[in-house]
């Protein structure tokens, strides 16, 4: 029903069964237009690109993005090519004069959870994570460790890389300290799980990137930034200054909207794909919304098909979920070791499925270029 928005991606894979959607999206034929055309402003606007790129491009994404998260204010979001360099440039915003706490969970991605643990081998961090599992119980958990002390910094996943399970971030950014930083990492939920961040705008900072649900590729992540925060990350770029560049001297001065958190010259061309597949989800009436449900439609196929087979290792013992409604858009078998795991990922492989594993979990992506066919099709190979 989508797949004619992926033409080129699909030719260019006739017999792969890419289930790796939660990994990296296929990207829609307006990206590749959209790459060209960063070459062509390029030519045409030579030196005044940049004056060009942000007065007339950069504004045309951070709309598109706050409609779909239904921010009110744009201009508060900023871009850099990935979310570590937010996550840096976010700790660097602490005191690092006293200690910094950071509350955290067992199941942040690498570029948050490696930087945390390598801070946390200096005396002056301490680093808490909460594990997610058991999740019936994790909120709970989570909110005991929030009342627990004045955190500097929470930082937790919307949906977890490694599980697909969706926390209730609204609900625990509520029983955070009012000088806590929230961060919430979006990246598997934007353009994914339907996210209204409206009641939530003033409190938290979001992060997210094109790679994955946004089906823009790499080097496009954004961070939104409460509009009260008159921060001063040490960790800064000349981008954060654009507006004073003429007066710089002894003094560091940070502008008051989002840019405060900018960092130094990126590529804009993953914008301008990120730009042209969020427009091409307008052109087609795919609202989240909309996205959401047709992968719900084939998730559940996918596990009453694979019911039927009466798998050892593939079935409703080893799926981690809590609830198929509020569920990321890859399903996770927790398997009984990490060779049984790389085992089935090279197994799928060879029967030109692609997935992918985190440890002993094997994860199915799905995507919008998937169809009732295809999943028979996947099924039938495993
Ligand atoms: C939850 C999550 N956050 C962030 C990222 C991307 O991080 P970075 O942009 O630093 O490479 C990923 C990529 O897989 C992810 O799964």
């Amino acid at each position: 029903m989508y797949k004619h928005i992926y033409r080129r991606f699909l030719e260019a894979n006739p017999t792969l069964l890419h289930f790796a959607s939660h990994s990296h999206h296929y990207w829609p034929d307006a990206t590749r237009e959209a790459q060209l055309q960063y070459w062509d402003d390029s030519a045409k606007h030579v030196d005044h690109k940049w004056e060009f790129l942000f007065t007339q491009k950069v504004p045309v994404a951070q709309k598109l993005i706050a409609e779909n998260l239904n921010l009110s204010n744009p201009s508060q979001i900023v871009f850099a090519p990935n979310t570590h360099e937010f996550v840096f440039r976010l700790i660097s915003s602490l005191d690092w004069t006293k200690k910094i706490s950071i509350l955290t969970t067992d199941s942040e991605f690498y570029s948050f959870d490696r930087q945390a643990n390598r801070l946390a081998e200096f005396a002056q961090f301490e680093v808490v994570k909460v594990p997610v599992m058991p999740f019936d119980t994790f909120h709970e958990r989570f909110e005991q460790e929030l009342a627990s002390r004045s955190w500097n910094l929470v930082f937790l996943s919307h949906v977890f890389f490694n599980s697909a399970l969706v926390s209730d971030f609204k609900r625990l950014s509520q029983k955070a300290s009012p000088s806590s930083l929230f961060v919430v990492d979006g990246y598997h939920g934007f353009m994914a799980v339907p996210t209204d961040l409206k009641t939530v705008e003033d409190k938290i900072f979001y992060l997210a990137g094109s790679y994955k649900y946004a089906q823009g590729g790499e080097g496009a992540c954004f961070l939104h930034v409460p509009s009260s925060a008159r921060h001063r990350p040490f960790y800064t770029g000349w981008f954060a200054e654009l507006a004073h560049l003429s007066a710089v001297g002894n003094q560091v001065p940070y502008p008051e909207d989002a840019s405060q958190y900018s960092g130094s010259t990126m590529d804009l061309t993953p914008v301008y794909r990120l730009i042209a597949t969020l427009e091409t989800f307008k052109k087609e009436g795919l609202s989240v919304t909309k996205i959401h449900s047709w992968v719900q439609q084939n998730q559940k196929l996918f596990l009453e098909e694979l019911e039927k087979k009466h798998h050892p290792l593939l079935n409703k013992r080893s799926l981690i979920v809590s609830d198929l409604n509020h569920h990321g858009h890859f399903l996770t078998f927790n398997l009984p070791s990490v060779e049984e795991t790389q085992k089935m990922v090279a197994h799928l492989k060879n029967q030109g499925v692609l997935t992918d594993s985190r440890g002993t979990r094997l994860r199915f992506g799905f995507g919008l270029y998937h169809d009732k066919s295809q999943i028979e099709k996947c099924i039938s190979l495993i």
